[in-house]
């Protein structure tokens, strides 16, 4: 008969998790204002908050962080993950931060003057966040499709090329510092871009004289659709589809939290080495000198090994297997969820699962802590709350879309838990029609509330 599929790895160390009672959720959450990041990680069983941080490093990686160099200028562990940057992305200039947003700070700050204009696909909260800080506009180009959750398309993360294009030809270039294009693209659930897309997109840039930003943090997942979907590209190695794909960029922001398997570290790498000069200084400033910036050399270390496990194909393969492991569960029990599966996590169909919660009360929210209560399992919110207020009339902005992220962290769940995963999200759904109420606010930041907004049952 044929095998069935298993991972490629086995396991060395385990770090206990802890289910808990319902009394004791509905005490746990009330105490945390209704927002799942104000819960403490043991008051979580299965935590799918983020797939961002959250890995399991490999034994490779941990002997790697040993051979860390600390050294404040030049030290080996930077020229270490120099050499797998050029290597494994072709980019010869690149500054280390400690993570993505971190990246985009230093980047933005180089190259973003107030009133520009910068179009893209989806642009994640953060980077959406340090544009508009700047006073600058981020303009979403995704394809409408993206918007239809149970249409199956294997390149949903796609730019509407007809929709960058009118941008492009509004604003003279000098408004457009870059286009940012996010692969995979999260916001619309982890959807991949097609390699003929962002050939499209970097010719449209080229056309127009304005630079590529790829937003790589899941750049390896997208290889990995583009290996499976994309006509021309079964026979060639994710590491060859990894070039290609980098060869259309000017620029790179990475959170190397996500596809380089590490907990912290992220990096802006860039062909043109005038403007890594000219980046430097932001480097220097916010993060540390330009041999370190927001890493430890330990650090750099484990991340250059990251960068090269996370392009093997075997290891992809059981990642993404996993994901779709559970959207065959959800699918046995007519759950609704952005189809097809993303590359790091399914996103539950808020508004079609709690259909009596109005919006004005944050139903994805509603789902999420309705998750929570029943099983300890946590995930996130994707929608009218992350969308934040409109900044100029300060009014909330209600999204096409209100997703529940269930992230799945790399290398450190099993099945067994996509199982409960899918058990808890049935009971749920059974139950569906006698959740009415949603939450409202009680406080909030002005830019990126999400993350500490505080919330009380709505009535
Ligand atoms: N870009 C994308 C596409 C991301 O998903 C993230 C982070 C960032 C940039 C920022 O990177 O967290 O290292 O500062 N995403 C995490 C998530 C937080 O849960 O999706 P960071």
């Amino acid at each position: 008969m044929e095998l069935p599929f298993a991972e490629s790895y086995r396991i060395k160390m385990v770090e206990t998790i802890r289910k808990s009672t319902r009394e004791e959720r509905e005490q746990w959450i009330r105490e945390a204002k209704y927002n799942l990041f104000n819960l403490r990680s043991d008051y979580v069983f299965i935590d799918m908050l983020t797939d961002s941080g959250t890995g399991a490093m490999s034994d490779k990686q941990w002997a790697a962080l040993m051979l860390g160099d600390e050294s404040y200028g030049g030290a080996r562990s930077y020229y270490n993950m120099k050499e797998a940057i050029k290597e494994i992305l072709g980019f010869d200039y690149f500054l280390p931060t400690h993570q993505g947003r971190a990246a985009e700070n230093v980047l933005y700050s180089t190259i973003i003057k107030e009133g520009d204009i910068l179009p893209g696909n989806s642009h994640f909260d953060t980077t959406k966040g340090h544009i508009e800080y700047r006073r600058a506009i981020p303009v979403d180009c995704t394809i409408d499709e993206a918007a239809d959750t149970q249409l199956e398309l294997p390149f949903k993360g796609n730019v509407d090329p007809a929709k960058l294009e009118a941008v492009l030809k509004k604003y003279p270039a000098e408004k457009i510092p870059c286009v940012v294009l996010t692969v995979t693209n999260n916001t619309a659930g982890g959807q991949p871009v097609s390699m003929q897309n962002i050939r499209e997109v970097s010719a449209l840039c080229k056309k127009y004289g304005v630079a590529l930003q790829i937003d790589s943090a899941r750049f390896a997942e997208n290889a990995y659709f583009i290996k499976m979907r994309e006509k021309g590209y079964a026979d060639k190695t994710i590491k060859q589809i990894v070039k290609e794909m980098f060869g259309y960029a000017d620029i790179m922001t990475m959170s190397s939290k996500k596809d380089a398997i590490v907990n912290m570290g992220g990096f802006v790498a860039f062909k043109s080495e005038a403007l890594w000069k000219k980046a430097q200084m932001f480097c220097i400033m916010n993060e540390g000198f330009i041999t370190y910036g927001g890493m430890s050399g330990r650090d750099m270390n484990a991340l250059a090994q990251g960068l090269d496990e996370g392009t093997e194909f075997d290891y992809l393969e059981t990642r993404i297997k996993q994901v779709e492991y559970l959207g065959a569960r959800l699918d046995e029990y007519g759950i609704p969820y952005q189809r097809p599966v993303g590359g790091h996590a399914l996103f539950v169909d808020a508004k079609k699962v709690l259909t009596r919660v109005p919006k004005e009360e944050f139903i994805a929210q509603t789902l999420g802590i309705e998750l929570y209560l029943e099983a300890g399992i946590r995930g996130v919110e994707i929608g009218a709350m992350l969308a934040d207020r409109d900044p100029v009339t300060r009014e909330n902005r209600y999204p096409k879309l209100e997703l529940l992220r269930l992230a799945v962290s790399r290398r450190t769940y099993t099945n067994n838990h996509m199982d409960v995963v899918a058990a808890a999200l049935k009971n749920v759904y059974d139950r569906r029609d006698s959740i009415t109420r949603g939450y409202r606010i009680v406080n909030e930041f002005p830019i990126m509330r999400h993350f500490t907004v505080e919330l009380e049952p709505a009535r």
